[in-house]
């Protein structure tokens, strides 16, 4: 593997500005478009021989921590609306704890970069007991969770270094929305929305491209938040993921205090931060959610917030309530991987922070890359 950091000054900025070739990796051999009968479909080889068991099954689990488990999460929606099962998050220390029930009709797909990680392990050995089928989608061949699970699939995103993960986030939900197109079935009504997302998903790369060119910006953003306390994200819907995740990366190595929020949970209490000094990232991309997202904005801006709006390319004017916001404008995708991209500026976001505050970019104080003790 490519362990060394090239033309980059950290690892964290390589596998962040590596993501259009690790994505590329993930869905070589995966992704099959035309031939004979001009079919576009998804082939998952570790998973073969289990997708009829799977597409049984009464439930689906996510379980995982941190980055993981914030990339299942930006995937929920698009397998339940294919595959019509529903899917339960899990963040595994906390369904060791509950001792949750789990029965034989589950499937549990176990979510881990390094596949190492002890609380997923536990959760998976607790599964295993309670006879569901256990599925592993790891970075890493022949870690414990891929050795333990039933089948799998690997994410192939190659060595990840930074205790941030970055490329392996993207490369997680990529695999989980092909993991939804093969359990999904291929019917004629859901046709047109499944070829739109393998389209998608070939068009990924290029777009995660584009979205790299936002580096400068980013680090400008980061220059204005230096001395920041505190940044919340507000999102919904497949970027409530973005939003949760983009705050992490910032709290993780930019240790500064960062909260990813629901935007529908807005009144129910964040409202009460809101002032002039708080900055507050708004998620609006365009989706169904879209149009609740403007009027986030516009309560949010009605409370003298501080806002800076992530939108649609073109959709600068539509979001900024009269030109009052900073607006970070990212190339469309398919709606459900339209995280791919949006988690892109955050990552940039938190690396520039990082690294102006002067602080440690690949070892975060008191983290770990692989967390193997409870
Ligand atoms: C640690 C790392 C995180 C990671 C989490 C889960 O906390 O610092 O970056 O997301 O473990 O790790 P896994 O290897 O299971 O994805």
């Amino acid at each position: 593997e490519q362990i060394n950091k090239g033309k980059y000054e950290h690892y964290m900025q390589k596998e962040i500005h590596e993501q259009p070739e690790s994505l590329t990796t993930t869905m070589r051999g995966r992704l099959i478009r035309g031939g004979s009968c001009k079919a576009k479909t998804v082939l998952l080889g570790g998973l073969k021989d289990h997708l009829k068991t799977i597409r049984r099954s009464r439930r689906i689990l996510f379980i995982g921590c941190g980055t993981s488990y914030n990339a299942a999460l930006a995937a929920r929606s698009i397998l339940e609306e294919l595959s019509g099962i529903p899917v339960t998050m899990e963040i595994a220390s906390d369904l060791v704890d509950r001792q949750g029930p789990i029965y034989r009709e589950d499937t549990a797909v176990f979510v881990s970069q390094s596949g190492e990680t002890a609380d997923t392990l536990l959760a998976l050995e607790y599964a295993l007991e309670n006879g569901a089928l256990c599925v592993g989608i790891t970075n890493t061949v022949g870690s414990a969770i891929a050795r333990h699970t039933h089948c799998g699939v690997h994410i192939n995103a190659g060595c990840e270094i930074g205790v941030a993960s970055t490329k392996a986030y993207t490369s997680q939900i990529v695999v989980m929305a092909m993991l939804a197109l093969a359990i999904g079935g291929d019917t004629l009504s859901n046709q047109a929305r499944r070829e739109a997302i393998i389209d998608g998903l070939f068009d990924l790369p290029s777009k995660v491209k584009e979205v790299l060119k936002l580096d400068e910006e980013m680090k400008d953003l980061a220059k204005l938040l230096i001395a920041e306390q505190s940044l919340l994200v507000f999102g919904r819907g497949y970027n409530y993921a973005t939003a949760l995740e983009g705050a992490l990366k910032v709290k993780e190595v930019a240790l500064m205090h960062s909260e990813g929020i629901l935007a529908g949970e807005m009144k129910h209490g964040p409202l009460a931060l809101v002032d002039e000094n708080l900055p507050i990232v708004v998620i609006a991309t365009r989706d169904a959610c879209f149009s609740k997202q403007q009027s986030v904005i516009q309560q949010l801006h009605a409370r003298k917030g501080r806002l800076i709006v992530m939108c649609t390319e073109g959709d600068a004017a539509s979001v900024s309530v009269g030109g009052s916001c900073r607006v970070i404008e990212v190339p469309q995708v398919a709606d459900c991987l339209q995280p791919v991209i949006n988690v892109v500026p955050l990552q940039l976001l938190a690396y520039h922070l990082t690294v102006l505050r002067g602080y440690n970019v690949d070892q975060p104080r008191n983290l770990a890359k692989s967390v193997t003790t409870q």
